[in-house]
Parts: C-alpha cells; sequence; structure tokens
C-alpha cells in the first residue's frame, strides 16, 4: 500500500460514472463549503447578539440597585425581563457588598453565583458551572459611599445560546441535503443528455457491424459530427475492399477451374496408361481436392455474411417454397413435409440468399439419404424461429457427424456430391450466430436442428 490513488484505473470505466463521481464530489465540496461558512456566520452572529442583550441587562440592573448610607442594598424595581422572576428559569442575576449585604433574583431558588467573578469596573464575562447548568456569567465592580465593594453578577444558562445554534445548524443541513440531491439529481439528466447521442452513435455502429450498409445517419452534436464522418468513410473504405477481394477471389477461382479440367483430362489419360498409372492417379487425388477448394471458397464469395454486403432479413415462408419445390424435383418419389408447429414465424435475420444455401445443403442431404420421407417442422418462440429437418435414412454415428463437417469429408459415395455441402453450412450458421446441431437415432434417420434469429 502506497496510500496513492491509480490513476490508471480510470483510463477505462464509465464516462457516466466519471461525471456521477465528478458531480457528486463537486456538489460534496460546494454543500460542505456552504454549510461550514454558514454556521460560522451565524454563530458569531447570535453570539455577538446574546452578549449585547446581557450587557444591556447588567447595565439595567447596576441603574436599579440603591445603596444606602449604611451600606444597606435595594432594588428600585424588578429587571424588565420576567424570567429574572421565573424559578430556576436559567436567567439569575446577584449584587453583593463585601462583608455586607447579598441580593438575588427571585429565579435563582438556590445556590449563589461567584461573587469573584465581578472584580473590575469593566464589565467581564466568562463560562463557569451556574445554578442550573454551564452558564455564561457577567460581572463587573461598584463602590458602596463608605467605600466597600459591590459585586454585580448576572449569569444565563448556556443552552439558550446552544439550543438556538443547534436548531438554525439542523435547519440549515436539512436545506443543504435536499439542495445536494436537487444539484445531483440535475447532474443526472445532463448526464443522460449529453451521453445520449453516444448511445446512439453506438447503436447505429452495431447496426453496421450486423449488416446495415446505410452510412451513419441522423443528426449528432457537433463535437461528434467529425468522428461520424469518419466512421464512415471508414466503413465504406471497407466496404470497396471487400468487394473487391470477393471479386479477384472469385476470378482467381474461375480462372484456375480451365487448366485445372485439362489437368485432370491428361491425369485421367496417364492413369489409362499401363506405366503411368501410379501418378494418373496420384494427379486425380490431388486435383479433386484442388476442385473442392475452388468449389468450397466459391460458395464462400457468393455469401452475404462473409462479405457482409446489404444483408436483409428473409421472410420463411417465401424462402422455403420455392427450395422445397426444387427439392422434389431434384429428388422424385420422396415427399418433404412442411408441418407448422405453431407460433408466428416471421422474419429472421439471415440474408435470403444465406438462408435458401443453408436449407438447401440441409433438405438435399435429407432427400439424398432418405427411404421415402423428409419432415420439415418449424417452430417460432419469442425472439427464435426453429427449423428441424428430419428424414428417414441411415443417419450417421456421431463421429461421422462430427467429420461431416469437414470439407471434401464424405461417409457414404453411393450418393452423387463434393462432401461441401455440411462445411458450407457450418460457415453461414457459424456468420449468423445460428446453431446447427445435428442428432441422428439409431435406425431413425438424421435430424438437423437449426435455432434462428428473428429479424
Ligand atoms: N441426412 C443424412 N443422412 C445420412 N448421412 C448424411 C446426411 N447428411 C449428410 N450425411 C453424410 O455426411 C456427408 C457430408 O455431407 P455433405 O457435406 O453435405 O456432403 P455431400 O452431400 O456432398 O456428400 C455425406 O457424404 C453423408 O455421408
Ligand atoms: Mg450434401
Amino acid at each position: 500500500m502506497t496510500g496513492r490513488i491509480d490513476i490508471s484505473a480510470w483510463r477505462g470505466g464509465s464516462l457516466r460514472l466519471r461525471f456521477l463521481l465528478a458531480i457528486v464530489l463537486w456538489v460534496a465540496i460546494g454543500i460542505a463549503g456552504i454549510w461550514f461558512s454558514a454556521t460560522r456566520v451565524f454563530t458569531k452572529h447570535i453570539e455577538l447578539q446574546y452578549h449585547d442583550e446581557l450587557y444591556g441587562h447588567v447595565r439595567e440592573l447596576t441603574g436599579l440597585v440603591q445603596v444606602s448610607s449604611d451600606g444597606h442594598l435595594s432594588l428600585s424595581r424588578p429587571l424588565s425581563d420576567p424570567r429574572y422572576l421565573e424559578p430556576m428559569s436559567g436567567f439569575y442575576w446577584q449584587v453583593s457588598v463585601y462583608h455586607g449585604d447579598r441580593l438575588h433574583s427571585a429565579s435563582m431558588v438556590h445556590g449563589q453565583l461567584d461573587e469573584d467573578i465581578a472584580h473590575t469596573p469593566e464589565v467581564r464575562h466568562i463560562v463557569e458551572n451556574g445554578p442550573s447548568g454551564t452558564a455564561i456569567v457577567y460581572g463587573l465592580t461598584g463602590q458602596t459611599p463608605d467605600g466597600r465593594t459591590i459585586h454585580y453578577v448576572i449569569a444565563t444558562d448556556k443552552r439558550y445560546l446552544d439550543e438556538a445554534i443547534a436548531g438554525f445548524t439542523q435547519e440549515l443541513t436539512l436545506w443543504l441535503l435536499g439542495l445536494a440531491a436537487m444539484l445531483v439529481g440535475t447532474g443526472l439528466i445532463a448526464i443522460m443528455l449529453v451521453l445520449r447521442p453516444l448511445d446512439r452513435l453506438g447503436a447505429s455502429v452495431a447496426a453496421l457491424r450486423t449488416g446495415n450498409r446505410e452510412p451513419l445517419s441522423g443528426p449528432f452534436p457537433s463535437e461528434i459530427m467529425p468522428l461520424v464522418h469518419d466512421l464512415n468513410a471508414y466503413a465504406a473504405d471497407n466496404q470497396a475492399m471487400i468487394e473487391r477481394s470477393r471479386v479477384q477471389a472469385g476470378n482467381l477461382a474461375h480462372s484456375l477451374r480451365t487448366p485445372l479440367a485439362v489437368i485432370i483430362d491428361e491425369a485421367e489419360h496417364l492413369a489409362a496408361g499401363q506405366t503411368t498409372r501410379e501418378t494418373g492417379l496420384t494427379l486425380l487425388g490431388q486435383s479433386e481436392v484442388m476442385v473442392q477448394q475452388i468449389e468450397y471458397h466459391l460458395a464462400r464469395t457468393r455469401s452475404a455474411a462473409t462479405a457482409r454486403t446489404s444483408i436483409k432479413a428473409s421472410l420463411l415462408p417465401d424462402i422455403l417454397a420455392p427450395v422445397l419445390n426444387a427439392m422434389r424435383k431434384l429428388h422424385p418419389g420422396k415427399s418433404f413435409e412442411l408441418i407448422d408447429r405453431g407460433g408466428v414465424v416471421e422474419a429472421v435475420a439471415v440474408d435470403p440468399v444465406d438462408l435458401s444455401e443453408l436449407l438447401s445443403i440441409l433438405l438435399d442431404n435429407a432427400g439424398k439419404w432418405s427411404v421415402s420421407r423428409v419432415e420439415i417442422a418449424i417452430t417460432a418462440r419469442e425472439g427464435t424461429c426453429r427449423i428441424t429437418i428430419t428424414d428417414d435414412g441411415p443417419g450417421m454415428s456421431p463421429d461421422q457427424i462430427e467429420a461431416a463437417f469437414d470439407i471434401g469429408v464424405r461417409h457414404d459415395l453411393s450418393q452423387p456430391g463434393t462432401g461441401l455441402g455440411l462445411a458450407i453450412a457450418r460457415d453461414i450458421a457459424a456468420a449468423y450466430g445460428i446453431s446447427l446441431v445435428l442428432t441422428s437415432a439409431e435406425g431413425k434417420g438424421l435430424e438437423a436442428d437449426l435455432l434462428l434469429p428473428s429479424a
């Protein structure tokens, strides 16, 4: 522990939190400053006023006391403040002559005041124990005609002063707490208003990432506008680059097809010859791998998801109808049955071209390996749409299922194919966050389960 605040932890974090902490700190310092100075000023002011009042009482007392020629004391009338008459009210006076008379207020039912406090002709005050608690005691001295000292003492309980100060402090504290809550509240509203454009920007960028190619639009504050322009320019550049690479990859794959066809043709000649048979077969095997790779990558360049261009939502019925028609033609003698398991089938967040391809791959496999029947069940639930394609063919073992997703893997060569279907299906599913699970119950054919996000 060094006791130093680690500023690096603040580099990340949330802007809202930073603003909030700044506001809370600012309000706390401000309010504490006001509280401190206001209580100080009030205390000073009320103390002065209190002392002024009691000075007046002392002066009044000295004016009212009459001393006879033989040193006896009397009061011409009671003090004007009635609290000196009320028993133990906290307001007391006492006048005494050295070795002589002693008078005191009616309020002082018992006890007496320390006459030594009055020791100069000037009024002096100290805080001392009084008849009913801590008191502020005032005193001054005078002279009898025969030269003896008179002690005038007045005492008032300090609690009157303390109560006034405590009452003010309590009220002030409540008011200031209310003010602090209001300031923090308006601060929170300000934070929300200031950061709202950033939230909107975040949502627009997220939409851009999920395939909405529209540039970021809408009015943004002038401070954020340069960032929006830069992001739009960056997205456009990126898009153009992807588009170019896609075309180039497609061109490359196409340009390889013809020379490859010639090589395969020559390899077949070699394979037919007695002495060159081995070489021919090796060349044919390798060429087949090359054909598979080319077809796979061509399929990938067709996908909107890999290119992230103009991804639109698909309406499931619109996509399924033509795919099923094509499947029925491709696999005559097999029935393709659509079962609606309830829920409104809404649009799904997958590009129509990719969704058609994905469904075609799975339905074509089901058609190829089924005995007579393929079932397509659709269940819509909030936020997702489940499509389950089940056939009544031989199915696959768990190991076969795992391997079937690799490029070029084919377990059953009795049916035509390239071994690319499931590899492409896996890529499309991954690009859209679609869950694609194949399961196979013993003797019950294969079940392909798709979980699509709704648009
Ligand atoms: N519905 C199915 N029933 C049984 N086997 C299947 C099924 N679907 C796929 N397979 C197996 O998985 C392999 C890979 O499938 P796929 O990648 O689509 O290639 P292709 O269809 O070109 O053979 C197939 O060759 C087949 O052995
Ligand atoms: Mg296939």
